[in-house]
């Protein structure tokens, strides 16, 4: 069950108060009856229709975004720019939400959408979704550090790691580091246990997806067919 207003600002034709605007006039029908109730609950499958004209199914939404360094991964924010604030209309009005969180220093993939259960599911602890990152760190990194992510560093609260994959580049100054859970700040407290403090991070893959090379930073676009039976399969 969703509340009715909810219903029609998935659409992205109406907000949410546009939307109780229409209900309160009389103009939405849910199975063919007028409702004027703005707190109506409403089934997934339920026929809603404005001025007799039905509204369809709202469908979830999958977007891929490359998020640019200095926007929040949030709904909304007083203060600062948010992923949603990169979108286009209608997309804005249509409960999309970042699943899971990047730092707002942070760059990369970030999958956006309005499937509860779906996100509820790749972010559940037990699921452990890889989550693979390119790192740059202020220092030298070692095997030594190849071998303490592979046991899962402690970080310096006392709490342990699941175990990760740290694959040096060129260089050794900076990595690919691969991890399967996504405590807050995870990887900025693993390099600092380290002594390595992370000077540039950005999430290249989330799952089966990969960040789409084509994007720039702060570019979106729906995820493929193949995309979501992989995510779906996860
Ligand atoms: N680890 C971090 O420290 N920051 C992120 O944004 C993601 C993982």
């Amino acid at each position: 069950m969703e509340r009715l207003d909810k219903r029609l600002a998935s659409t992205g034709r109406w907000s949410r108060k546009e939307a109780r605007e229409l209900i309160r006039a009389g103009r939405v029908q849910v199975q063919g009856q007028v409702c004027r109730s703005i707190d109506q609950k409403v089934e997934e499958d339920a026929l809603v229709a404005v001025d007799g004209a039905s509204i369809g199914a709202a469908g979830p939404v999958y977007l891929m975004l490359h998020k640019p360094a200095g926007v929040v991964s949030a709904t909304e924010d007083r203060e600062e720019k948010t992923v949603l604030d990169l979108l286009p209309d209608p997309y804005p009005a249509m409960g999309l939400f970042p699943v899971g969180r990047l730092d707002k220093d942070t760059e990369g993939l970030l999958l956006l959408t309005n499937d509860g259960p779906l996100a509820h599911r790749l972010l559940a602890p037990k699921r452990h979704v890889d989550k693979v990152y390119y790192v740059e760190v202020d220092g030298i990194l070692d095997q030594q550090d190849v071998e303490a992510v592979s046991q899962g560093i402690v970080l310096r609260d006392g709490y342990q790691c699941l175990p990760g994959k740290l694959e040096l580049l060129e260089g050794n100054t900076s990595a690919y580091i691969t991890i399967r859970e996504g405590k807050y700040h995870q990887i900025k407290r693993m390099m600092a246990a380290r002594g390595k403090p992370v000077s540039y991070l950005k999430r290249i893959r989330f799952g089966p997806l990969q960040l789409d090379p084509q994007l720039d930073k702060g570019g979106w676009r729906a995820l493929t067919q193949e995309e979501l039976q992989e995510l779906f399969r996860q």
